[in-house]
C-alpha cells in the first residue's frame, strides 16, 4: 500500500478492501454503510469484500445526481440507524462520490465519509479536492459544499471493468494534469497506445500528486487551483453545445478538444513551442474521436464561453501554457483568437471526420 498525505486526510493507493479494513480497524463508528450504484455494486463490490456492511444502492448516471436521490439516501441512512458517529463509504464513480459525500456532509450536520473511487475520472480528479454536490434541474453541481473525506482509497484494479469511453473520459484529466504540472508524466503518456493495457498505478500516483499539490495550495479556487481549468473553457462550451443538440459525448472528449484549441492559444499568446502543440494534437488524436461542430456554431460556442464563471467583466478567461508543465491562469483572450483556435481544432481533426 502506498500513501499520499493530503492536508487532513490520506489517500491509500493499493487494494481498497485492505485500505478500508485499516480505516475501520479501531471500531470507532457506530454504523458503517456502503453507497454504490448498480455498476459499482456488480463490478467493484465483490473485489472490495466487507460483505457484512449494509449496502445503499442507486441507479447509475448523472441524471440521478439530484436532490430527489439525496432524499432517498438520507432516509435510508436514517432507517439504518446511522447517527453522527456513523460512516458512509462511497464506492463508485464521480456521481457516487459527489452525491454520497454531499449527503454525508449534511446528514446530522455532517458525518465522516470515505471515498473509494472506481472510475479513472473519479480516481484522479473527483475524489480529492473537497468539492461535493448535486445538480439542480440540469445545472451541474449547482448545490454543494466543500468538505474533505476521512480518507480516499484508490485501487487501480477497479479500472479493469471500466468501459473504454469512461477510461478515455478520465484520461483527459490525466493529460491535463501532465500538461499543467509534470513534463515527465507528459513524456510517459505520449508513449501509450492502448488504455486497456496500461499499468495504471504509477500514472494514478503522479496524477494524484499534482491534484493534491494544487488543491492543498489553493483549496477554494482563489488562485492557483484555476490551472486545473486548462482545456475546460472551450471544452465546457463544446460539451454544453453538443449535449443540448442531442449529441452524446463524455466530459473528457470535450476537454480533450478544449485542450487542443487552448494549446493553440498557448502558442499564440504565451509562446508555447509549436513542436509541443504538435505533441498535444497527436496524443489527443490517438485517443479521442473528432467532435462534430462547424464554423457556423462558433457564435453559439462563444456565447456559452461568456457564461463561464471564471470570466471577469465579460472577458473570457483561460488557463494557458507557456511550457509543458507550467500553467498561467487568468489569461484573457479576444474573440477573434478564440475563433482561430476553434478553426485550428476543426482543421486538425478534418480528415478523421470524413
Ligand atoms: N468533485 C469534483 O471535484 C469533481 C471533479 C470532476 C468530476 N466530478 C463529477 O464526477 C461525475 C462524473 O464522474 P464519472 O465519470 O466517474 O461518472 P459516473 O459516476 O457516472 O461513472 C461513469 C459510469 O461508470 C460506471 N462505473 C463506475 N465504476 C465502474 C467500474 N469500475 N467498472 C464498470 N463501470 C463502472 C458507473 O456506474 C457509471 O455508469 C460528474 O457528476 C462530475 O460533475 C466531480
Amino acid at each position: 500500500m502506498k500513501y499520499l498525505e493530503v492536508s487532513d486526510y490520506r489517500i491509500h493507493i493499493g487494494p481498497a478492501g485492505q485500505a478500508l479494513a485499516d480505516i475501520l480497524a479501531d471500531g470507532r463508528f457506530t454504523k458503517v454503510a456502503l453507497l454504490v450504484d448498480t455498476n459499482s455494486e456488480k463490478f467493484c463490490l465483490p473485489q472490495l469484500g466487507h460483505n457484512n456492511l449494509p449496502v445503499i444502492r442507486i441507479s447509475p448516471g448523472e441524471q440521478h445526481k439530484s436532490i430527489q436521490t439525496c432524499t432517498c439516501l438520507w432516509q435510508q441512512m436514517m432507517d439504518l440507524g446511522m447517527d453522527r458517529h456513523s460512516l458512509l463509504v462511497n464506492l463508485g464513480g464521480g456521481v457516487i462520490g459527489d452525491m454520497g459525500g454531499f449527503c454525508a456532509a449534511t446528514f446530522f450536520r455532517g458525518i465522516p465519509f470515505v471515498q473509494i473511487p472506481t472510475t479513472l475520472l473519479s480516481q484522479v480528479d473527483a475524489s480529492i479536492g473537497g468539492k461535493l454536490g448535486i445538480d439542480l434541474n440540469w445545472v451541474k453541481n449547482a448545490v454543494g459544499v466543500f468538505k474533505n473525506p476521512l480518507a480516499v482509497a484508490v485501487d487501480p484494479r477497479f479500472l479493469k471493468t471500466l468501459p473504454d469511453t469512461e477510461l478515455r473520459s478520465g484520461f483527459a484529466e490525466v493529460i491535463k494534469h501532465a500538461l499543467v504540472a509534470d513534463p515527465a508524466l507528459w513524456n510517459q503518456l505520449q508513449t501509450l497506445k492502448d488504455l486497456k493495457v496500461v499499468e495504471w498505478e504509477p500514472i494514478l500516483e503522479a496524477s494524484l500528486r499534482i491534484k493534491r499539490d494544487v488543491v492543498q495550495e489553493d483549496p477554494f479556487e482563489k488562485g492557483r487551483r484555476k490551472v486545473l481549468n486548462y482545456g475546460h473553457t472551450i471544452g465546457h462550451a463544446i460539451e454544453s453545445f453538443l449535449l443540448s443538440s442531442g449529441t452524446t459525448l463524455t466530459h473528457g472528449e470535450a476537454v480533450a478538444a478544449g485542450m487542443v484549441a487552448e494549446s493553440f492559444l498557448s502558442v499564440k499568446h504565451l509562446g508555447l513551442d509549436e513542436d509541443k502543440l504538435r505533441e498535444v494534437v497527436e496524443t489527443i488524436r490517438r485517443f479521442y474521436p473528432p467532435l462534430r461542430f462547424t464554423e457556423g456554431d462558433f457564435d453559439d460556442l462563444i456565447e456559452l464561453m461568456k457564461k463561464d464563471k471564471k470570466n471577469r467583466a465579460g472577458n473570457i478567461s483561460f488557463t494557458l501554457l507557456p511550457n509543458i508543465g507550467e500553467a498561467s491562469y487568468d489569461q484573457f483572450v479576444k474573440e477573434d483568437s478564440i475563433r482561430e483556435a476553434l478553426r485550428f481544432y476543426l482543421r486538425t481533426t478534418e480528415e478523421l471526420r470524413k
